[in-house]
């Protein structure tokens, strides 16, 4: 048997028709740079996380770089985060010419750890960015407790949990502003780049509006200096069909990563786990083991594909050196790093699959 880390060319198939439709229908239109699909596409992701305002970008990145923008930080500021992540979210805060400042993780949720955010907070200190990583929210009640007591915007990085819930209600609707990335890898993909700002803030959203295009809301005029970040027209057919079928996805991944909880629950690996109060949707299944490399290589000559999120912590990586950080500074973030190793999941895995994946590991011998 063969299970690739990753099949994205099942999905493809499985819609083909549907995608051939809508990428057809904008051939059609010629609605290339935003257009009635990414508007169509803003009202219904808007709707499904439960915000007022989407704002349909051409990249997650994009979208957390304007998010800083829209609060306004800049040099001599700084953004606390999380050093478990990918590179983007520290990349907005780079962008504007901030500092990132990093908050280790929880070892169970490899969420940031909400005990330690109050210590790394201070007065030039202009907004609080966490990821929902790997699609786990993180403990949202303690965060934003401290966030409204000291009057700190919360922008949540969501591009790896849509459809994840806190409470009940969808992440990516509880703090000042949220980005998701439809990177074509995520839960929600397009079929290319693209990605979403969203708010419950009338003046952030037409903020957001004007600097994703050119900085301008009347056309050949510019109030401030933006970008060319608008989302494409085929982007937004894209996911206007594949919108339909996530719930339906990430319930797939949910059976699945429950299924695997059941199978490897006698190994020795170290299992996700879902935190009390959160729906993860699995855009990865990460177990953890020092002995990762040598789980990956006995993986591999099974034909099963593996991958690592993340080898390197944000704060040991030489484009951050001017931080000054060192081995030991986020031990928890460092030893997560060294451990993890992200098994197959996705809608079209099926029980064979995940079973011929489960009896591998079960038969890993060098512990
Ligand atoms: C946590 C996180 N933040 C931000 C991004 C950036 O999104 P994009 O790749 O759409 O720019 C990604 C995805 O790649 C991500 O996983």
């Amino acid at each position: 048997m063969n299970v690739p880390y990753f099949d994205l060319p099942a999905q493809i198939r499985s819609l083909r028709p549907e995608l051939d439709a809508a990428i057809a229908r904008t051939l059609d239109s010629c609605a290339f740079c935003l257009g009635p699909e990414v508007a169509q596409f803003e009202r219904d992701f808007g709707a499904y996380v439960g915000a007022a305002h989407c704002v349909g970008f051409n990249s997650g990145t994009s979208a957390l770089h304007v998010a800083m923008r829209v609060l306004d930080i800049g040099p001599g500021d700084e953004v606390v985060t999380t050093p478990f992540t990918f590179v983007a979210t520290s990349w907005a805060i780079a962008y504007v010419g901030a500092k990132p400042v990093f908050v280790d993780i929880d070892d169970g949720t490899m969420n940031m750890d909400p005990a330690l955010l109050e210590k790394a907070i201070t007065t030039r200190t202009k907004a609080v960015m966490p990821v929902h990583l790997y699609g786990q929210p993180f403990e949202l009640d303690p965060i934003l407790e401290i966030c409204r007591r000291r009057g700190i915007p919360l922008v949540e990085d969501a591009a790896q949990s849509h459809g994840a819930a806190y409470k009940g209600r969808a992440v990516g609707s509880f703090g000042e502003m949220s980005a998701f990335s439809f990177y074509p890898g995520k839960n929600l993909g397009a079929c290319g780049e693209g990605g979403a700002l969203l708010t419950s803030n009338t003046a952030y959203a037409k903020r957001a509006v004007a600097l994703r295009e050119h900085g301008s809301t009347v056309r050949y005029y510019h109030d401030e200096v933006g970008y060319n970040y608008r989302m494409e027209g085929i982007q937004g057919a894209v996911l206007n069909v594949k919108l339909k079928h996530l719930s339906a996805w990430n319930s797939a991944r949910r059976r699945t990563a429950h299924r695997y909880h059941k199978l490897l629950a006698q190994t020795p690996l170290q299992l996700p786990v879902e935190a009390p109060n959160c729906e993860s949707v699995y855009h990865l299944y990460v177990v953890r083991h020092p002995k990762r490399d040598k789980l990956k290589e006995h993986l591999q000559a099974r034909s099963i594909g593996s991958a690592l999120h993340y080898p390197l912590p944000l704060h040991l990586q030489k484009c951050f050196a001017g931080l000054g950080h060192k081995p030991g500074d986020f031990p928890v973030c460092e030893k997560a790093a060294k451990g993890c190793l992200s098994l197959p999941i996705y809608p079209e895995l099926t029980d064979s699959q995940v079973e011929y994946v489960a009896a591998a590991i079960c038969d890993f011998k060098e512990w």
